[in-house]
C-alpha cells in the first residue's frame, strides 16, 4: 500500500479518490521540525505552502518517490535537488486561478470605496459618529473605466484580465514572454460564443506610467519587482495589490509610497515574513490584508484535491 503524508490539508473529495484506490492518506500535520524523522516512512508527501520541503529533509527519505504540491509557487520546495533524486515533483497549475483572480478584484473593490476601514470603523463609532465617517469616505472611486496593469501574464493574470475587462476597465499586461495573448471572456451568458481579447504585452515602462491599479502575478523572486524606483514612476494614488509573494514588493518602499501619497492604497494578501508579517504594514490604515487566502475557496480547495488525487494516481499505477 502507497503512504501518502498530506500534511497541510486536503479536500475531502481527493481525500477519498485516494481512498478508493487504496492509498493510505494520512491527514495528521506533522510539525516542520519532526518531518525528518517521521517523513522516511512515506511514499509521498501533499504539502500546500506552510510545510517546507528543504534538501536535508529530502536527503532523510530515500523512500520518497513524489511531492506534490497542492497550489502554484513552489517556493517551499527544493525542486531541483529533489528531481535530481529521482522525486517525481508536481503542483496544480491551473486549479485556483480564478480563486486568486477574484480575491484581486475583492480588493480593488474594498480599496476604492474604503471598505477595509468602513468594516472596522462602523461597529466601534458608526452609531455615534455616523456622519463624521459617511464624509470620511465620500471621495471613493469608480473601478469601471480605469487602467488595471497586470505584472505576470500567465493563467492567474489571464484570469484576472478576463473578469476586469467583464468589469469595464482597461488592462495593461507585462509579462517576460513578449506578443499578443487572447483572453477569453467567460460568462455562462456567452454559452457557445467564443469571445475573445488580443491583449498585447506591453513594457514594465507604460504599465507602471499608465496604470491606475497595479496586481502582481509572478512567482516568488530574489529581489522586489516594485521598489522605490517603480513606485515613483507610478501614477500618483495607484492602489497596488498582491497575492502573489511578499518579497515581489519592497515592503519599506510600499510603506514609503503609502506615507507620502504616491500609493493611494494597498491589498495584500502575501508577506515577505509570513506566517509573522510586519506589524506596520497589517496596521497601516491604507492598507488591507488577507492571510494568504488567495487559492482559498471551496472549489479551489476541492479542484486542487481531485489534481492531486489523479495526478498520484496516474503516478503509482
Ligand atoms: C499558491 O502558490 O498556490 C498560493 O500562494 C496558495 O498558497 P496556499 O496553498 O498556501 O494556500
Amino acid at each position: 500500500m502507497i503512504k501518502v503524508l498530506v500534511n497541510d490539508g486536503m479536500h475531502q473529495d481527493g481525500k477519498t479518490r485516494l481512498e478508493e484506490a487504496n492509498f493510505q492518506v494520512d491527514t495528521n500535520n506533522i510539525p516542520q521540525d519532526e518531518l525528518i524523522n517521521r517523513l522516511p516512512e512515506y511514499d509521498a508527501v501533499i504539502v500546500r505552502s506552510a510545510t517546507k520541503i528543504r534538501k536535508e529533509l529530502i536527503d532523510q527519505c530515500p523512500n520518497l518517490k513524489l511531492i506534490a504540491r497542492g497550489g502554484v509557487g513552489m517556493d517551499n520546495i527544493d525542486v531541483e535537488y529533489a528531481r535530481s533524486k529521482g522525486i517525481k515533483v508536481m503542483n496544480t497549475p491551473k486549479a485556483s486561478s480564478q480563486s486568486v483572480a477574484e480575491l484581486v478584484i475583492g480588493h480593488m473593490f474594498s480599496l476604492s470605496r474604503f471598505l477595509h476601514r468602513s468594516y472596522l470603523e462602523m461597529p466601534t463609532s458608526g452609531h455615534s459618529n455616523f456622519k463624521a465617517l459617511k464624509k470620511s469616505y465620500a471621495k471613493g472611486q469608480l473601478v469601471r473605466g480605469k487602467t488595471l496593469g497586470i505584472i505576470g501574464f500567465g493563467r492567474i493574470g489571464q484570469e484576472l484580465a478576463s473578469s476586469a475587462i467583464g468589469m469595464g476597465m482597461n488592462v495593461i499586461a507585462y509579462d517576460i514572454r513578449d506578443g499578443n495573448v487572447d483572453v477569453p471572456i467567460k460568462s455562462p451568458m456567452l454559452e457557445g460564443q467564443n469571445f475573445t481579447i488580443s491583449i498585447k504585452i506591453s513594457t514594465m515602462e507604460t504599465l507602471l506610467t499608465k496604470s491606475d491599479f497595479i496586481s502582481i502575478h509572478v512567482p516568488s523572486t530574489d529581489k522586489p519587482i516594485l521598489g522605490a524606483a517603480e513606485i515613483a514612476k507610478m501614477k500618483k494614488g495607484v492602489i497596488l495589490i498582491n497575492s502573489a509573494r511578499g518579497g515581489t514588493i519592497d515592503e519599506d518602499a510600499l510603506i514609503e509610497g503609502l506615507n507620502s501619497g504616491q500609493v493611494s492604497a494597498a491589498g495584500l494578501d502575501v508577506f515577505v515574513n509570513e506566517p509573522t508579517p510586519r506589524a506596520d504594514l497589517l496596521g497601516h490604515p491604507k492598507v488591507a490584508c488577507s492571510p494568504h487566502i488567495g487559492a482559498s475557496t471551496v472549489e479551489a480547495q476541492r479542484n486542487i484535491g481531485l489534481e492531486l488525487a489523479d495526478g498520484l494516481r496516474q503516478h503509482f499505477q
